[in-house]
């Protein structure tokens, strides 16, 4: 049994309002899972009941054996940092970090070596005195993490805690996140709407849409081999043709499109004559002059310069609009209007079930 196992949980707000259905996940010690969704798909519903702030009308949570399901927030010992810094205003650095080990009665001087450490580790050092208005954003949710890794607590909970940081000290505060939570191999579910972070920190990434987890898998399973729709357009693939499965080829399968038949890789095994949608990233795909294998009729919509490389929007077979991402050099001779093919070698060309489960 992994540490933390969530089974078949189902949270309402509300009596009627269901907003988790049978959800499962588990999490190994000292791993670090993202719930990666979109606005409204459950992941503040799911840590809130992870924290025992909200009672599941089914379902159980077990941590390291235990049966969480009915204990008390005050009893879980979780630590849990917000997207909003939510600090005490009138106490200081020192303070709001102490807060959660007085609460525990712990004497005095264990409080002050365990702040000290707390505090030298998320780098706050020298700002002890500091009240949180005389912080940085950045700093303010040093503090939060620094609170909530202090109590040692059996789960760290995080519900998008950089989302209100600027976009350079995001990235600097996610590569501290990860560093801290590896030194201390705490058990971690973080929250997150932006797949380059879940790609980033995590260990394991749950796609969330609806109140279900569609896929769960390591950073690369996710961004490279969705195998839902959902999920594959939430990673940033684009939808460039439909199509049947007209023959099976080891992981290859060969599509008939309206326009003609291309080779793409399977990411779950599919049948002949099941319906599909062929996805691939804008980066992957290359302009040619010329017709030929995996290749589509195209014309070129607009041409936006992107600094170190050009954008093409393209309109296709389908009507659906792609964009291509490519070398200027490539593309000089080409201006909004023109015909062209755009070529999707097979492996980055994806086939994937057109009917959503
Ligand atoms: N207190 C509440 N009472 C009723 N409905 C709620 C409450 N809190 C959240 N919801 C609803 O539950 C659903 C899931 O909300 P939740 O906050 O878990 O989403 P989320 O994935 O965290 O979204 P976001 O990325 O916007 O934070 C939404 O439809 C939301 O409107
Ligand atoms: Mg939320």
């Amino acid at each position: 049994m992994a540490f933390l196992e969530i089974i078949d949980l189902s949270v309402a707000y509300q009596s009627n309002f269901v907003v988790l259905r049978n959800l499962n996940l588990s999490v190994e010690k000292g791993s670090f899972l993202s719930l990666l969704g979109p606005s409204g798909c459950g992941k503040t519903t799911t840590l809130r009941t992870l924290a025992g702030f909200l009672s599941p009308i089914n379902g159980k949570i077990i941590i390291d054996g235990k049966d969480y399901t009915r204990i008390p927030p005050h009893k879980r010992n979780m630590g849990i940092v917000f997207q909003s810094y939510a600090l005490f205003p009138h106490l200081n650095v020192f303070e709001n970090i102490a807060f959660g080990l007085k609460m525990r009665k712990i004497n005095k001087s264990e409080i002050n070596q365990k702040v000290k450490k707390a505090i030298d580790l998320v780098g706050l050092t020298g700002l002890e005195n500091r009240l949180p208005s005389q912080l940085s954003g950045g700093q303010q949710q040093r503090v939060g993490i620094a609170r909530a890794i202090v109590i040692e607590p059996d789960v760290l909970l995080m519900d998008e805690p950089l989302s209100n940081l600027d976009a350079n000290l995001r990235v600097e505060m996610r590569n501290e996140i990860r560093r801290i939570q590896q030194r201390l191999g705490i058990t971690t579910i973080y929250v997150t709407h932006d797949q380059s972070e879940a790609v980033a920190l995590s260990d394991q990434i749950a796609v969330m849409n609806s109140g279900k987890i569609v896929q769960l898998g390591s950073p690369n399973q996710v961004f490279s081999n969705p195998q839902k729709r959902f999920v594959a357009n939430f990673m940033g693939f684009q939808e460039i043709a439909s199509g049947v499965v007209e023959e099976l080829q080891n992981e290859f399968a060969v599509v008939r499109t309206t326009e003609k038949s291309l080779r793409a890789r399977m990411t779950t095994q599919l049948n002949t004559g099941e319906k599909v949608v062929l996805c691939a990233r804008a980066r992957r795909m290359n302009i040619d002059r010329r017709d030929g294998e995996n290749k589509l009729p195209t014309q070129i919509i607009s041409k936006i310069f992107q600094g170190e490389n050009i954008s093409l929007i393209l309109k296709m077979p389908n009507g659906n609009s792609a964009s291509v991402e490519v070398e200027p050099s490539q593309v000089e001779d080409l201006s909004e209007g023109d015909r062209v093919f755009v070529h999707i070698p097979q492996d980055h060309l994806l086939a994937i079930r057109e009917e959503e489960e």
